[in-house]
């Protein structure tokens, strides 16, 4: 792993910074290029004014690795607000969550009982939960989880998962995923995580993206090809041209404030795009994982400050 990205990685992960930086003006300001806002009609309005450019949206309240039960239930209060505003408001809009925000960290129970509610309420609307994938040490959990809550026959179609490509383990993983038709976001992955586990090339990742994609695209159900690098949506959209794919049985997407060039380009030529919509306090591990992704945007951000 190239050293500015573990270093990122690690920062992403001190508490101290993460304090300081969350609260102080500067870094809420720096914030700005990747977080909507830090209050729920940020994200709100937000979403709406991707909509009229014609983007889906999926809004994830940012948090993770919540320490009391109270924070997890607090943290799925502000979902259960999420999806009776996106009902009542008629957006094009579905949520992303993740399972350490939820409580699993403290008890598995309390994350499935948690995410089972939501996953009811998203039913009520007829609209659809994702569970985020964090590290490789929740994997094998999230996806227990999510295949128990679409076992249950009125969640099917409104609860998916996520995949990662640096990950090994990921062809099969799709495959059993695929068994039960649950839908899938494919992304390369975020966390550091050691060579036994994740391809630490580059080549690796993006060699296997693109074969899990192709497995995606032929399986009949709707998934999420989640990406900004240029060379995975020319293979996408190569295969779905020569292999007769519709391009609306699945959509790309992208994060918010990444590429949005990309995304508008995508939506004139027909294909459906989603913009992932961050929005909170706690923004930091978040924003950090974005610099790994992209040291470069140190520099930009520290611009677009100087600019201000
Ligand atoms: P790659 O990192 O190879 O970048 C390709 C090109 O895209 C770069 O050269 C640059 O031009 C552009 N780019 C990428 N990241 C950028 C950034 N931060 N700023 C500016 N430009 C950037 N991960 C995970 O582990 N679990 C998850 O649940 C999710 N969920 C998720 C949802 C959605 C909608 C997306 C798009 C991504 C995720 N991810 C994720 C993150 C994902 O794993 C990955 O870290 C990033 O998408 C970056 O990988 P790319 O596929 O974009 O390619």
């Amino acid at each position: 792993m190239p050293l500015l990205r573990s270093t990122f990685i690690a920062l992403s992960r001190n508490s101290r910074l993460r304090n300081f930086a969350e609260q102080s003006s500067l870094g809420r300001r720096m914030s700005s290029r990747f977080v909507a806002g830090f209050r729920i009609d940020d994200a709100l309005a937000a979403a709406a004014a991707l909509n009229a450019q014609g983007l889906s949206v999926t809004l994830d309240s940012l948090g993770e690795n919540v320490t009391t039960p109270a924070e997890a239930r607090q943290s799925a209060e502000v979902y259960h607000h999420l999806l009776d505003s996106i009902a009542h408001s008629r957006l094009d809009a579905n949520v992303s969550l993740k399972l350490t925000q939820m409580g699993m960290d403290l008890s598995p129970a309390l994350a499935e009982e948690i995410v089972s509610g939501l996953v009811g309420r998203a039913v009520q609307s007829d609209n659809f939960v994702r569970v985020d994938m964090e590290g490789s040490g929740y994997t094998q959990a999230t996806i227990d989880l999510v295949r128990r809550l679409h076992a249950v026959p009125e969640n099917r179609g409104h609860v998916g998962i996520v995949i990662q490509s640096y990950l090994r383990r990921s062809a099969p993983d799709i495959a059993t995923l695929l068994a039960n038709r649950i839908r899938i976001r494919l992304c390369k992955g975020a966390y550091q995580e050691p060579p036994d586990l994740a391809f630490p090339d580059k080549k690796d990742v993006d060699g296997n993206y693109v074969a899990l994609t192709k497995t995606l695209l032929t399986s009949g159900v709707f998934h999420g090809i989640a990406t900004h690098d240029e060379a995975m949506i020319d293979a996408t959209k190569r295969f779905a041209s020569e292999n007769a794919i519709d391009p609306a049985t699945f959509e790309f997407q992208m994060l918010y404030g990444v590429r949005r060039d990309l995304q508008r380009a995508l939506v004139a030529e027909g294909y459906k795009v989603r913009v992932y919509v961050p929005f909170g306090d706690e923004w930091y591990p978040y924003f950090m994982r974005r610099l790994a992704e992209r040291p470069a945007n140190v520099v930009f951000i520290a611009r677009q400050m100087l600019r201000k």
